[in-house]
């Protein structure tokens, strides 16, 4: 099962992500609101279809934040603390009124009881966390029988060019704070050894197909 022990996941720990994202946090809007906005985009959309409170987990700076409809109640958490403070100066700045609460909080440990939410929405956290099986086990615990999980995640390259930048980057994952190197079946499998979870929906991103967004339901 995949997990912080399995061979394919590259080893990150908590303090490797805090460490990694308190560095990121001052330059992370410049350099990664760009490439990285389809992908919002195509999670925000995905969450706006649905209504009521949502749980955004590794919510960052927050660049997905202006993305979401008013209709939607969002409550975002990260381990970083520092660009958590990011994400409080933008609701302040827009005035963003659908957003319940910012918490520094664990994914691997969600504060909050079982079922708390409609939805849960991960854009770009999945390869980051020290453990992502424990990560999607978590969020579909706290989301409603009935409801959506969506991650958009970078699935790596299965050969080619890419598939051997990602191999030759794989060792400074730790460091990066993400993994370079990440296939399909750390979430494939996951879902195949969870009755409680459907696929509703995989499909490949912009640029260049480098992402993937994956839509779940919990039965
Ligand atoms: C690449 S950023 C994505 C941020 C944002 N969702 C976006 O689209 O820009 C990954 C985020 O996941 C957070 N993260 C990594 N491991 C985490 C964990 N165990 N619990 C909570 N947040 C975590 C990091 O601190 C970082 O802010």
């Amino acid at each position: 099962m995949p997990g912080g022990n399995d061979k394919r996941v590259q080893t990150i720990t908590s303090s490797n992500v805090e460490d990694a994202y308190a560095r990121w946090a001052p330059i992370y809007d410049n350099v990664f609101a760009l490439i990285m906005r389809p992908g919002r985009q195509a999670a925000a959309d995905a969450v706006n279809r649905l209504n009521g409170r949502v749980l955004d987990v590794g919510i960052g700076t927050g660049l997905e934040l202006p993305m979401f409809s008013d209709h939607v109640k969002i409550s975002g958490i990260d381990l970083s603390a520092p660009m958590l403070d990011i994400a409080r100066r933008r609701v302040a700045d827009l005035g963003l009124r659908n957003v319940e609460e910012l918490r520094v909080m664990d994914a691997m440990n969600l504060e909050y009881a079982d079922h708390t939410f409609d939805a849960a929405v991960t854009p770009y956290v999945i390869t980051t966390v020290p453990d992502p099986a424990r990560t999607l086990d978590e969020m579909v615990r706290v989301v409603r029988p009935g409801g959506e999980i969506i991650i958009v995640n970078h699935i790596g390259a299965e050969s080619g060019p890419v598939c051997w930048i990602e191999a030759a980057m794989s060792n400074r994952a730790a460091k990066l704070g993400w993994r370079p190197q990440f296939p399909w079946s750390i979430i494939g499998d996951w879902i195949a050894a969870r009755p409680q979870v459907e696929l509703l929906e995989r499909r490949t991103l912009p640029p260049l197909g480098l992402f993937t967004l994956v839509r779940l339901r919990r039965k």
